[in-house]
């Protein structure tokens, strides 16, 4: 990981948010190949999903909402982290991060300085395996002197009081891993950013930056699908920023406090309704033909669509061979989801989720509809027609079903008859709020997914022996910053610069290239492939005819993964190269 993030330094990747200023946590900044990395990333993104669909639209909403949708969606009462905070400097560690350590138990009854300043509060701290008492000592001075600002004078002459060993701990959690200080008891913390929308910033001006652009889909669907003239099902996908105060952002941009998400809610009838339209909802089973969506499919099988969709996008950037799966098991589920499943991906510090695909049912749009009290619902014609059809036995029938469903539920309340009676009532109007399927994937840990699998280093012998390390970055050309690198052979030979800067410009108009003429042609070589640009184009004496008519105005095209070489007509070079990175 560290060779990663000095490389993503180095070249232009990635660089520390305001870092000429000690740097700003959780925050990060993309350089001129991180921008070109990600906007290829988001436009693979966009395209696949939205554009290349003929049942998905898209929406560029804003980061500022109105604070009762976050509300609506739970936000402001569940989205938290629990957190302990450490009982000597008040630092704040995410419970489920901190890692089991080993020692013993050191307790004191206070502290006192020479300044006359006295603490009399009980402190216990970890004295790690191995670290020496002295040194120990010293670290609690200091960092109870910080704590405790100026009034506690210089750290190496405060006082530990009533020192006592206790416990030696094989697999402790209780202990903050930086400071060793006591932790307290794990607590909520909510994990929006408040910020103020008004000039006169007090409580009633309080708003978040958004946490997830998915909201914005949901309170926004009225008016797309009013708009639009679609029919459920139907998508509305959004790419855009999202903050969370994350209580401990870590492993470089995978965590961060602010990053970017691209959504997709996918609406779907209810399976009550398909069921009523098809008179049947497809089964999902292993090898189930999931090429085409199919009028009979329900959430079951709309959600495995989205997996197998999603998947694919992933095989093509590159990423297909390091992805696993995890379906969350009925205890991991929120209430209201029936499935959700973490697309895994292997970073260096371990197998991470890179996205998320849940089935929500209708919660979302049923929460905004409560909250704000403005339908959701949709009019579904051919719905109302095949209810129309139905005897009041089969009608009784589904409810009888639903009723069942409603009291063998696992988790959440039960929807009390009435409510169910009411629901299909609507239902056979040919009214529902629709349900959803929601892919979720995180801009900046596809961008850290696809550099970390591309990072490759061999060890190569130059014509004098010395043993150098080469750093490849196998990135897929679609997602590739720089698709091309042209070099003139020489840059003394106006003629093979002045052609080469002829072939950099047929190129640079479709695609990202660079242009290269110093250094050895070996070393212009290397440098691309250090920042993952698949192709080369050499412009030689051949090109010029030197050989011979039939090599004139023929380059050579070096392949990075490959190292083969290729000659190819310039006129050639478009045709063969766009399909390739696009
Ligand atoms: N609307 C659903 C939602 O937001 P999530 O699992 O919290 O679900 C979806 O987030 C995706 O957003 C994650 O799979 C991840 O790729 C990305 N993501 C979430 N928190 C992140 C963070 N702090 N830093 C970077 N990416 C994050």
């Amino acid at each position: 990981m560290e060779k990663i993030v000095s490389l993503c330094k180095r070249r232009g990747f990635i660089f520390q948010s305001s870092e000429i200023y000690g740097g700003c946590g959780g925050v990060w900044d993309y350089g001129p190949l991180g921008a070109e990395l990600k906007r290829n990333l988001r436009t693979a993104w966009w395209n696949t999903m939205t554009r290349e669909r003929e049942d998905v639209l898209g929406l560029d909403a804003s980061i500022l909402m109105n604070p009762a949708i976050w509300k609506a969606s739970g936000h402001v009462d569940t989205f938290a982290d629990l957190m302990r905070e450490c009982s000597l400097t008040n630092k704040r560690v995410r419970a489920d991060h901190v890692d089991p350590q080993a020692g013993t138990v050191l307790s004191y009854t206070g502290a006192q300085s020479p300044t006359g300043w006295r603490w009399d509060r009980a402190i216990s701290a970890l004295l790690k395996n191995g670290e020496h008492i002295e040194s120990f000592r010293k670290r609690i001075r200091t960092l109870i002197a910080q704590n405790a600002g100026a009034a506690a004078g210089k750290p190496e002459e405060i006082e530990l009081l009533g020192e006592t060993k206790g416990e030696t701990l094989e697999k402790t959690v209780d202990f903050h891993p930086e400071t060793g200080g006591a932790l307290g008891e794990a607590r909520p913390f909510n994990l929006m950013l408040k910020t103020y929308l008004g000039p006169t910033a007090t409580e009633d001006d309080v708003t978040y930056l958004r946490p997830e652009t998915a909201q914005a889909i949901f309170a926004q669907f009225k008016n797309v699908f009013d708009s639009s003239r679609v029919k459920v099902p139907f998508g509305i996908g959004q790419i855009g920023k999202a903050f969370r105060n994350e209580v401990t952002p870590k492993n470089f941009t995978f965590r961060s406090r602010e990053f970017e998400q691209m959504e997709l809610e996918f609406f779907i009838k209810p399976d009550e309704a398909v069921e009523i339209i098809s008179g049947e909802v497809a089964k999902w089973s292993e090898g189930a033909d999931l090429s085409e969506p199919q009028p009979n499919w329900g959430w079951e099988m709309w959600h495995r669509y989205w997996v197998d969709q999603r998947t694919k996008f992933y095989e093509g950037i590159g990423l297909g061979d390091v992805l696993e799966y995890y379906w969350q098991t009925p205890e991991d589920l929120a209430h209201y989801a029936r499935a959700c499943v973490d697309i895994l991906c292997e970073f260096p510090f371990g197998t991470e989720e890179l996205e998320g695909i849940a089935a929500r049912g209708d919660f979302d749009l049923s929460a905004h509809q409560n909250a704000s009290t403005k339908s959701q619902e949709i009019f579904d014609e051919e719905l109302k027609n095949a209810a129309v059809k139905l005897t009041d036995e089969q009608k009784e029938a589904l409810i009888q079903k639903r009723l069942a469903a409603e009291a063998a539920k696992v988790k959440g309340e039960p929807m009390p008859e009435a409510a169910v009676r009411a629901w299909f009532e609507r239902l056979f109007k040919g009214n529902y709020v629709p349900h959803v399927i929601e892919p979720s994937a995180g801009l900046d840990r596809m961008a850290l997914a696809v550099i970390a699998k591309a990072f490759s280093e061999t060890e190569k012998t130059d014509e004098k022996g010395k043993k150098e390390t080469i750093t490849v970055l196998r990135l897929h050309p679609r997602v590739a910053p720089i698709k091309v690198g042209v070099f003139p052979l020489l840059k003394n030979k106006p003629e093979l610069v002045a052609k080469a800067r002829e072939v950099y410009a047929l190129l640079k108009k479709h695609m990202n290239c660079f242009y290269d003429e110093t250094a050895s042609i070996g070393r212009r070589y290397a440098r691309q492939d250090e920042v993952g640009t698949p192709f080369g184009v050499t412009i030689d004496f051949d090109t010029l005819g030197e050989k011979g008519p039939e090599l004139l105005d023929t380059v050579t095209l070096r392949h990075r993964d490959s190292n083969e070489q290729e000659r190819v007509k310039i006129s050639d070079l478009l045709g063969k190269l766009l399909p390739l990175v696009s």
